[in-house]
C-alpha cells in the first residue's frame, strides 16, 4: 500500500507528490496526459513562450525609437508555434525527473477510484488496482463551453480554447474573442501585436474581471492603441461559420466576421469521471469543497488547485498542495489567501496584490491610496520609450498596513511578490518605507509610491 495517492499531475498535484516524496512518503501520482496539466501543456507556460515573441516583434518593429535599424521584420507563426512546443517538451521533461529524484511512482493513466479499502482508498489504473492510506485530488479543470448555439458544433476547428488557440499555425485575419477575461486579454495581446484584426465581446461592462477598474480601463486603452475592438455589455448569442453574433445593450444584434473565435469565458473544476462520487467527497457549484487544511468532507482524502473552485492559479495551487502535504505529515499549516498575487501577462503587464478599491469598499474597509506613474521609476523609462504605468498602493488607515499593491507596466509581473509579502506579513507602511530596493530597477515604484504616505 502506498502512503499517498495523488490524482492529476498538474501544479497542484506534481507538487505534491515531490513535497510528500521527498518527507519519505511511498507516493504514486495519476496523470492520463502529459504531466504538468494544463499550466504546463495548454496554459501558462506556452502562452508566455507566445507572448514572448510578441514582445520581440514589437520591440523590433520599434527598433529605432532606441536606436536600433531594424529592416523586414516579421512574425514566423509556424516557428513561434514550434518553439512553445520545445519550452513545453523541455519543462514537461523536468518534472519527470523532479518525480524521479522524489522517489514518485507515476503512472500514466486514467485513474478512477474504486472506494475505501482496510486503511485506506483503492484507485483503478490501466486494468491495474492501487491502494493508498491517504489521497490528494488535483484533477484541475477545463473550459466552461456554453449551450450558444455554434459553439459546440465548430469547437477545436472554428472555435478553439486555451488549448488549440496556443497552436494556431497561421495568424487569423479576423480573430474574436468571447470573454474578455485573463486567458481572452492574453490571447488579444499575442494575435493584435501579430496583425489580426481583433475583437473581443465582453458580457461585462468592463474587462478583466476583479481586476481595479482604474488599472483595467488603462489595459483596455493600450490594446484599443493596437487596433482591438472591445464590445463590452455585449452577450454572445451564437456563432456561425464566418461570424459571431452577439446582442448589443440596446437589444440590437452585431454581426462581427471571423476566421477563428476563441472562447475564454471561464474554467469549471474538472470533477466528473474519475469516481468521486464512489466515496461521498462533497462538492459544490464551484468544486470540491474543502477546508483551510485542504481536507474535504471524507477523512484522509484532501483536495488542491482548480479543482476545489477557489483561485484558479497554478501558484495557488503549488501552496494548496503544500498545506495539504503538511497536513498529512502532521504539520500545522493554514492556506491563507489574502496575499495571493495575480498577473495578467499582456503588453504592458497587469500584476496586482491585496485588495482593490472596489473590494475595500465592499468590505467597509476605511483605506487611503496614493498612486504614481511608472515613470518614477529610472529603469523604467530607460528601457520603455513612450510608454507609461501605474503603481497604486491601498493602505488601510486605521492600522497602517499595506493592504493592496496594483500595477500595470513591463516587469510588474517579476515584482508583486514584494508587494505580497508586505500583505502578508501585514507591514505597516513606515516599516515597508525602510526596505531597500535595488536601483535602477522598476519595482523601485513601489518604494516610491509607499513613500507618497505619510506614514
Ligand atoms: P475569466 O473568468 O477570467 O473571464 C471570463 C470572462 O468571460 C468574464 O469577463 C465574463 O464576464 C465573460 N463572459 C462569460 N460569459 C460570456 C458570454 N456568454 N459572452 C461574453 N462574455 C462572457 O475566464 P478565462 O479567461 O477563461 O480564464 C479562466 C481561468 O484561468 C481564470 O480563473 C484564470 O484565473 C485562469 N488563468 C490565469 C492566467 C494568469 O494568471 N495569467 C492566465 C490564464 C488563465
Amino acid at each position: 500500500m502506498f502512503d499517498l495517492i495523488v490524482i492529476g499531475g498538474g501544479p497542484a498535484g506534481y507538487l505534491a507528490a515531490e513535497r510528500a516524496g521527498h518527507a519519505g512518503l511511498k507516493v504514486v501520482l495519476f496523470e492520463k496526459n502529459s504531466l504538468g496539466g494544463v499550466c504546463l501543456n495548454e496554459g501558462c507556460i506556452p502562452s508566455k513562450a507566445l507572448l514572448n515573441s510578441a514582445k520581440l516583434y514589437e520591440h523590433a518593429l520599434h527598433g529605432m525609437a532606441y536606436g536600433v535599424k531594424t529592416e523586414g521584420v516579421a512574425i514566423d507563426q509556424p516557428a513561434v508555434v514550434a518553439r512553445r512546443g520545445k519550452v513545453v517538451k523541455m519543462l514537461v521533461t523536468g518534472v519527470g525527473a523532479k518525480m524521479r529524484g522524489a522517489g514518485v511512482t507515476v503512472v500514466k493513466e486514467n485513474a478512477v477510484i474504486k472506494g475505501r479499502v482496510e486503511g485506506g482508498f483503492a484507485v483503478t489504473a490501466g486494468g491495474q488496482d492501487y491502494e493508498g492510506a491517504k489521497m490528494i485530488i488535483a484533477t484541475g479543470s477545463s473550459a466552461v463551453v456554453p449551450p450558444i448555439p455554434g459553439v459546440k458544433e465548430n469547437l477545436g476547428d472554428f472555435v478553439v480554447t486555451n488549448r488549440e488557440v496556443l497552436e494556431l499555425k497561421e495568424v487569423p485575419k479576423n480573430f474574436v474573442v468571447i470573454g474578455g477575461g485573463v486567458i481572452g486579454l492574453e490571447m488579444v495581446a499575442y494575435y493584435a501585436t501579430v496583425g489580426a484584426k481583433v475583437t473581443v465581446v465582453e458580457m461585462l461592462d468592463h474587462i478583466a474581471g476583479p481586476t481595479d477598474r482604474e488599472i483595467s480601463a488603462m489595459l483596455q486603452k493600450e490594446l484599443e492603441k493596437k487596433g482591438v475592438t472591445f464590445l463590452l455589455s455585449h452577450k454572445c448569442l451564437a456563432v456561425e461559420t464566418g461570424k459571431v453574433i452577439a446582442e448589443a445593450p440596446d437589444g440590437g444584434k452585431v454581426e462581427i466576421p471571423a476566421d477563428k473565435v476563441l472562447l475564454s469565458i471561464g474554467r469549471r473544476a474538472n470533477l466528473q469521471g474519475f469516481g468521486l462520487e464512489t466515496i461521498g467527497v462533497e462538492t459544490n457549484r464551484a468544486g470540491i469543497v474543502v477546508d483551510a487544511q485542504g481536507r474535504t468532507n471524507i477523512e484522509g482524502v484532501f483536495a488542491a488547485g482548480d479543482c476545489n473552485g477557489h483561485v484558479m492559479l497554478a501558484h495557488t495551487a503549488y501552496r494548496e498542495a503544500e498545506v495539504c502535504v503538511n497536513t498529512i505529515l502532521g504539520k500545522k499549516d493554514t492556506m491563507r489567501y489574502h496575499a495571493n498575487p495575480s498577473v495578467i501577462y499582456t503588453q504592458p503587464e497587469i500584476a496586482s496584490c491585496g485588495l482593490t478599491e472596489e473590494e475595500a469598499k465592499a468590505q467597509g474597509i476605511d483605506y487611503e491610496v496614493k498612486k504614481l506613474s511608472m515613470r518614477y521609476a529610472g529603469r523604467f523609462v530607460a528601457e520603455n520609450e513612450g510608454a507609461d504605468g501605474l503603481c497604486k498602493i491601498l493602505v488601510d488607515k486605521a492600522h497602517r498596513n499595506v493592504i493592496g499593491v496594483h500595477m500595470i507596466g513591463s516587469y510588474t509581473s517579476e515584482i508583486i511578490w514584494g508587494a505580497a509579502e508586505m500583505i502578508e506579513l501585514e507591514l505597516r507602511v513606515k516599516d515597508a518605507k525602510e526596505i531597500i530596493f535595488p536601483h535602477p530597477t522598476v519595482s523601485e515604484i513601489i518604494r516610491e509610491t509607499l513613500w507618497e504616505f505619510k506614514d
